[in-house]
């Protein structure tokens, strides 16, 4: 077992607590002009990416390299992946080179986890298939805490690509452990029943005004065309009954956080009006996912 970092799931209350109370020290280090620190110098961290990401890598590689690490990125397109090589005989190669940690996305679901068995190389999961995205629900979390003083009872509405969403997953396992009130609204294709069964206390419409109403919350997910294998729905259609528009804010608490792990597709999931109105933290998300990483890859590397 590699001691890495692989869902929420597994994590108890007080280990999340500790990753968000470390986070809050690093946030503040961002806004100085020197943002480095010494505490991982002479450590190695490989990002090693089988699917498209703008955010997890970047911040991830930040975060490394803020803590005073060495940082390689590895896309599976600029791999021997390219040539046929196989995932256990890539990651055997690189842990051969004796990285400290191993920061890895990959579209199936549990391959970090099928890995981790094999290797002393502690594995952070950087997104699983449709299964988890921790280090996504610890940067929410670390959000949500910026403006409210505690999970518990919030009503959080997740709304859109329940069905494909490790998102979705990761941050129903947080919320839950912490006594938020998890609404999950999607149409009825991209939202299966089974998945009330992953958490205690999930509600679940299929209509996005009563999850909207009252919340605390609103978490859009993005649509995952490159998961879905039925035909999609067109966009103007999905963005009519599950768009969020400024008219829906109305219904939510007057302090609600607008908010969605991005890659946003303005005019599909949400309007331009409301990714850019003062109730969105979806940029502060971005900014929490360096802080929160830093924070991931310190406590992982200092057990390993
Ligand atoms: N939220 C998220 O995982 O974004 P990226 O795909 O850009 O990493």
């Amino acid at each position: 077992m590699s001691g890495g970092l692989l869902g929420i799931e597994d994590l108890s209350r007080e280990e999340i607590e500790a990753i968000l109370e470390r986070a809050r020290d690093f946030q503040r280090v961002q806004h100085q002009t020197v943002k480095k620190f010494d505490l991982l110098r002479g450590r190695m961290v490989v990002n090693l990416f089988f699917e498209s990401s703008t955010r997890t890598r970047t911040s991830f590689e930040i975060a490394a390299k803020r803590l005073g690490a060495d940082a390689v990125s590895i896309t599976a397109s600029g791999s021997s992946v390219s040539k046929g090589e196989s995932l256990v005989d890539t990651l055997n190669t690189l842990a051969a080179m004796r990285p400290d940690a191993i920061v890895m996305r990959h579209a199936a679901s549990g391959a970090p986890h099928f890995l981790a068995r094999y290797l002393d190389t502690p594995i952070i999961n950087a997104g699983d298939g449709t299964h988890e995205h921790p280090t996504q629900a610890l940067l929410d979390a670390r959000t949500i805490l910026d403006h409210r003083a505690t999970l518990e009872n919030l009503r959080v509405a997740i709304i859109g690509d329940i069905a494909h969403s490790r998102v979705a997953r990761s941050n129903m396992y947080l919320l839950s452990k912490f006594g938020a009130r998890v609404v999950l609204c999607g149409p009825p294709a991209l939202l299966p029943m089974e998945m009330a069964q992953l958490a205690p206390g999930i509600e679940m419409t299929f209509n996005m005004r009563d999850a909207i109403a009252g919340a605390d919350v609103i978490m859009m997910l993005r649509v995952q065309l490159e998961r879905q294998h039925e035909t999609p729905f067109p966009p103007n259609e999905y963005f009519q009954f599950y768009g969020l528009r400024l008219e829906h804010i109305s219904l939510a608490k007057p302090d609600v956080l607008v908010m969605h792990p991005g890659p946003i597709n303005r005019g599909r999931e949400l309007s331009s009006d409301v990714a850019d109105s003062r109730q969105s933290v979806i940029l502060n998300q971005v900014e929490n996912g360096v802080a929160v990483r830093m924070a991931v890859l310190e406590k992982v590397l200092n057990k390993s």
